[in-house]
């Protein structure tokens, strides 16, 4: 049995365009033991700190921001892939490492001063956290961290977010 998380997870060459190497953590969430250890390692940085919510970003920051929301014993908010949310919502469009796409948060989800932590599996072009992160401070969310298992520094997302005073903390590469 393996501490190292990156022996969970598996990766796809090819998917979902030519080219990419898609790191799939399905591998690390079907494994009760990686997935214990990765939920313990975000959730690690921030025991006994003020957390008000959790922001998972669709759709396994949705796995991932459920569990550690519920060990940090507060609330959970979904930002989603446009159209799925039923209420008012604000949107943000965004460019990916193989696309575009559009995502959205309720207006109501965040009350202006609230403490966040947005959780994802990945973070690769920075693209789709830093909607989420607009969206956060659009509602006047105070962002403490963005905490993801995986880290493909190459794609310059650490740089972007950082570029934008984040605090991050990913567990391998
Ligand atoms: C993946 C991943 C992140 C995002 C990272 O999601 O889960 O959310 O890409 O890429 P970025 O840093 O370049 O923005 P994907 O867009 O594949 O959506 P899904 O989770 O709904 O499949
Ligand atoms: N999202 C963006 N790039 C990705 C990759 N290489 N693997 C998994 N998800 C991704």
């Amino acid at each position: 049995m393996s501490d190292d998380l990156r022996d969970y997870i598996r990766t796809i060459p090819d998917f979902p365009h030519e080219g990419i190497l898609f790191r799939d953590v399905t591998t690390l969430f079907a494994d009760p033991r990686g997935f214990r250890m990765a939920v313990d390692r975000l959730v690690a940085p921030w025991a006994g700190r003020r957390i008000d919510k959790v922001v998972g970003l669709e759709a396994r920051g949705f796995i991932l921001g459920g569990a550690v929301a519920h060990q940090l014993s507060c609330g959970f908010v979904p930002v989603r892939k446009a159209g799925k949310l039923p209420a008012a919502t604000l949107s943000r469009k965004y460019q990916l490492e193989y696309g575009e796409a559009e995502v959205e948060i309720h207006d109501d989800a965040i009350a202006a001063g609230e403490t966040i932590l947005l959780v994802d599996d990945l973070l690769a072009t920075g693209g789709t956290a830093e909607a989420g992160i607009a969206l956060i401070e659009q509602l006047g969310g105070v962002i403490a961290g963005c905490a993801f298992i995986i880290d493909l520094p190459e794609l310059g997302g650490r740089k972007r977010l950082e570029g934008l005073g984040m605090t991050l903390h990913t567990l391998c590469a």
